[in-house]
């Protein structure tokens, strides 16, 4: 009697563990989903560059070792009017997904053989959602890791949609709100050895 007594509570204990674990980890997830409509916008002049050597630095403090993060900056491009804050939190979350593969890929960054490019150019008369707009930004955000997995690939923009093991799902489409509160769109094609996100953003 006294044994199963003691059987019970360890189990509850337990369980109590699991449903803590699951609260926090929910709460996690509605916390990060909320971000982008928890704050007021903060709009200023967004130089891509800027953005871009931010994530780079973040990207490369993460993965000190063997990751490339390549710059192919058209230095010409103008600044336009965004949230700061929130472009490098999109590129951030692309750029992180892509580090996260080479780096599951085994000896791939001790053998110097694992690549990011970063990569802006202009683009004329480009249609974002229904509208023409004369001049766009096109940021490129390339890795030569094993690509997208097939089974997800149609919907990895979904919220809770993961290919990763301990992951929320969350990244893209966080990445996804960002750039269409700029009135950008993200496109991205993936085959193995190349996957290729491009941001495109209208410039004045
Ligand atoms: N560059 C990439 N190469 C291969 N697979 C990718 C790449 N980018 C995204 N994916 C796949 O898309 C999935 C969804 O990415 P997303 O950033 O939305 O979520 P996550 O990384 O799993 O979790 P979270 O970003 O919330 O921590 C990833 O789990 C991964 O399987
Ligand atoms: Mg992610």
């Amino acid at each position: 009697m006294e044994l199963q007594d003691s059987d019970k509570a360890k189990s509850l204990t337990e369980y109590t563990q699991v449903i803590i674990h699951e609260a926090d980890r929910l709460q996690t997830l509605v916390d990060r989903l909320l971000e982008p409509h928890r704050k007021p916008r903060e709009i200023g002049d967004v130089n891509i560059h800027e953005v871009c050597e931010r994530v780079r630095s973040l990207i490369l403090a993460e993965f000190p070792c063997g990751l490339q993060v390549v710059r192919d900056y058209d230095i010409s491009i103008p600044d336009f009017r965004g949230d700061k804050e929130q472009i490098i939190q999109a590129v951030l979350n692309i750029a992180h997904n892509a580090a996260q593969v080479l780096a599951g890929e085994s000896g791939r960054m001790a053998a110097g053989d694992a690549k990011i490019i970063l990569k802006t150019r202009a683009a004329r008369q480009v249609t974002l959602g229904k509208k023409r707009h004369r001049l766009a930004l096109e940021l490129h955000i390339a890795d030569n890791g094993p690509g997208i997995p097939p089974e997800i690939a149609d919907r990895i923009f979904y919220p809770l949609v993961s290919g990763r093991e301990g992951g929320s799902g969350l990244g893209l489409t966080l990445a996804q709100t960002f750039v269409q509160q700029h009135d950008g769109v993200i496109e991205v094609q993936s085959q193995p050895g190349r996957t290729e996100f491009t941001l495109k953003f209208p410039l004045p």
